[in-house]
């Protein structure tokens, strides 16, 4: 059998579901005709008067036979009674639908009535509601953006599944699938378990001695939780009937939750109070997020950002950047894993940082924050994490998940990484690879991109490797999977790359031993807690430092930068292209030397960028092009070809864009020459990239004419006060959202 063109459409049940229905319908002609059935006189004739149907009847036998599709809009407990009637009078191609809200019971019913499901019953529920009810409160938008769960059988045709699917989507819904099962498990811990718990406090304050004063003194939070207990008794003492079982687990569960919150409270035991309330607020507030389709960070995820730059005069002033991405992303997990109570301050609260501590937490680590910085972390030891529920999460952090994974590879559970759009097309290779060779059991999707699996292993080796290609996550991912391992882990560079998890370390009381690109590390120590100020993002002061560079009469100091050996490569350039750069109040924060770091304008001049410069500059690499565009005469970057993926398409972009802005750019047999020229307005593309967006828009503060950044949607959750610094120090750039 298969289903295809719905032409009539019977809606038994004229309430508010199933009159909003058939309105919604009527308004979209779906059908060439909306009938509707109710047992109430009355309710037909309101809903003809009032053009929620186009036909309407009392008389089952008057209106069934005709139908395509059947939408039974009774209550849960009448659909036994109902498909019996209809049973008879069905042609053998009906479609049968419902809208009720638990599942297994309609599926029960009917079961009872047919014998064998129809191909054409296909259960359904929309997940949409008022407090109001009858034909009268026919809302035609009612189900505009709500979600309508379809739970098709076995028995289903899929035809039929398609043709239900496209009448709930005609309604301006999003339709669902999923099976019977979860269905009634997901709605009996989302909608029946609050209505019970409300219903119950309720009623129990209520049954208190003194109970109108309690009303009395009730705020808005017994207002905001209670809300729900005011809805139809009857339907709710349906409900509990029909998803009796599923019920009870989820009663079940939360008395078992609150019973240790009460231990917790009767205890005083501040660790685990605090726990549930931050696990509990930081879930809260990512539902919110999800509502509104934003991510981690409070930064409003926007759409369609563009930044319009004009010619800047000078750069000057003080400021300072934000706290250090690599740095914020590496505290947590040294947090997390050591034995104490560690106080991050200066933390940044970017989308990537905050996908890494929310990774902490679902794994059982207590997080207090972040709040202006600060954050507070429980650890929990080398072997106190727990399995996380389910999946873990990475949003577009690359990082978090190369890190992770090591960390992953050596515990007793298995696990699983995703991420978003983004982050699952990023290769994983080079990490999962090295990870083997210690033993680990690691798999990706083909290509080498995520999901990470990760299987639990009895132990991993200590390696002793050389790598090929410079990377500081791989070399951080093996030496933290190297404090879980049987042996001595040794890492040999190919170039010093950043080694912020190596002093990092040596800051928790591990010993790492480093001889020239070789570093160790022994398994079977501990990390101990310590407190951890995070130094300002060198990567962050790079687009302000260039920018003071390039722009004439600029003074400019950025304070508090972390000026690590592994990320100082663009003042290497810089200097050697004749830039006033001075270093000065040095200083050490936890292990990371940090300065103030102060620019002057000076003309720059065209150079042979030297390759070891380039390897400590990798992320400022489009500012690199920046300031040769803005040099005289001519600079070479040499082994282009050799470039990392990443670095190849912010090559890519950045070649695009300032040529757009009149600068010439060579890219011939791996050598890379950019001549220095004068900048021109045009509109430009970041692809999405947040580097690319603000390298851009630096070199747009020198052209004659406005340059038009589009693509720059992600900059608030990478460098979150980028537009902001960069007007108080002088740039002429604004944000402005289409
Ligand atoms: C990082 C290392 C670098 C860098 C990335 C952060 C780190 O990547 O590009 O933004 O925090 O260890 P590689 O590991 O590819 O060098």
């Amino acid at each position: 059998m298969s289903y295809h063109k719905i032409n009539r459409i019977l809606v038994i049940g004229l309430g508010l579901i199933g009159g909003s229905l058939a309105k919604a319908l009527k308004r979209k002609q779906f059908a060439t005709l909306i009938a509707g059935f109710d047992m109430s006189p009355d309710e037909v004739r309101q809903g003809l008067e009032l053009d929620v149907i186009d036909e309407g009847f009392n008389e089952l036998a008057a209106c069934v036979p005709i139908a395509d599709l059947i939408v039974l809009a009774v209550p849960v407990k009448a659909t036994h009674q109902v498909l019996e009637q209809i049973k008879p009078l069905l042609s053998s191609h009906t479609i049968i639908t419902d809208v009720g809200s638990t599942k297994a019971n309609v599926v029960a019913a009917a079961r009872d009535v047919f014998g064998a499901i129809p191909s054409g019953f296909i259960p359904g529920h929309p997940i949409a509601g008022s407090e109001k009810s009858g034909v009268i409160a026919s809302d035609d938008q009612l189900f505009v953006k709500h979600k309508i769960i379809l739970t098709p059988l076995p028995e289903s045709d899929p035809s039929a599944v398609q043709q239900v699917a496209r009448m709930w989507q005609a309604t301006g819904a999003e339709v669902l699938q999923m099976a019977v099962e979860r269905h009634d498990e997901v709605l009996a811990a989302t909608s029946h378990l609050p209505h019970i718990l409300a219903f119950s406090l309720v009623d129990t304050l209520a049954r208190e001695q003194d109970s109108t004063e309690i009303f009395r003194y009730a705020a808005g939070g017994f207002r905001d939780f209670t809300r729900i207990a005011a809805s139809d008794p009857t339907m709710w003492h349906d409900i509990c009937i029909a998803n009796k079982q599923q019920l009870l687990n989820q009663i079940d569960n939360f008395t078992a939750g609150l019973a240790e919150l009460r231990t917790a409270i009767e205890h005083t035991d501040s660790q685990a109070m605090t726990g549930v309330f931050t696990r509990a607020k930081a879930a809260r507030e990512h539902f919110n997020r999800m509502l509104t389709r934003s991510a981690y960070s409070l930064n409003r995820h926007q759409d369609h950002v563009t930044f319009r730059v004009r010619k800047a005069m000078a750069i000057q002033g003080n400021t300072r950047v934000p706290g250090d991405k690599s740095i914020s992303h590496r505290a947590v997990i040294m947090g997390a894993l050591a034995e104490g109570v560690t106080l991050i301050r200066g933390f940044l609260e970017s989308e990537d940082s905050l996908a890494t501590l929310q990774a902490f937490r679902d794994m059982g680590v207590v997080i207090e924050g972040p709040h202006q910085g600060q954050v507070k972390i429980y650890g929990v030891g080398l072997h106190g994490l727990c399995p996380p529920p389910g999946d873990l999460y990475l949003g577009s952090s690359d990082i978090s998940m190369r890190l992770l994974s090591a960390i992953l590879a050596a515990q007793e559970f298995d696990s699983r990484l995703l991420g978003d759009d983004l982050l699952m097309t990023k290769p994983m290779v080079r990490i999962t690879q090295a990870l083997r060779t210690m033993g680990a059991q690691v798999d990706t999707a083909d290509g080498g991109v995520p999901p990470v699996n990760i299987y639990a292993v009895e132990s991993l080796q200590g390696i002793d490797c050389t790598m090929q290609v410079p990377s500081a996550q791989v070399k951080s991912g093996l030496l933290l999977a190297g404090l879980y391992a049987q042996g001595k882990t040794t890492i040999t560079e190919p170039v010093m790359t950043r080694d912020h998890t190596e002093r990092m370390l040596q800051h928790f009381g591990v010993d790492v031993q480093r001889n020239g690109l070789t570093v160790s590390i022994n398994p079977g120590q501990t990390l101990k807690a310590a407190d951890f100020n995070v130094p300002g993002d060198m990567s962050c002061a790079a687009f302000f430092i260039v920018a003071a560079a390039i722009s004439s009469n600029s003074d400019v100091v950025i304070e508090q930068v972390g000026i690590n050996p592994g990320r100082s490569g663009l003042i290497d350039i810089l200097r050697l292209m004749g830039a006033d750069i001075d270093c000065t109040n040095a200083a050490d924060l936890n292990g990371e030397p940090v300065v103030d770091i102060h620019v002057k304008y000076a003309p720059l001049q065209g150079i042979a960028i030297p390759a070891e410069c380039l390897s400590a500059s990798s992320d400022e690499l489009p500012l690199v092009f920046v300031a040769a565009a803005c040099a005289q005469g001519e600079s070479l970057l040499k082994g282009a070809a050799e470039l990392r993926g990443k670095e190849q398409n912010r090559v890519q972009a950045m070649t695009d864009g300032l040529r757009k802005m009149g600068i010439v750019i060579d890219n011939k047999n791996g050598q890379i020459s950019i001549t220095g020229g004068e900048f021109i307005g045009a509109k430009v593309d970041s692809f999405g990239d947040p580097r690319i967006a603000m390298a851009l828009s630096i070199a747009g503060s020198q052209a004659h004419g406005d340059v038009l950044i589009t693509g720059c949607d992600h900059v608030a959750s990478s460098f979150p006060d980028f537009v902001e610094i960069a007007q108080k120090i002088g740039l002429r750039l604004q944000k402005e959202e289409t």
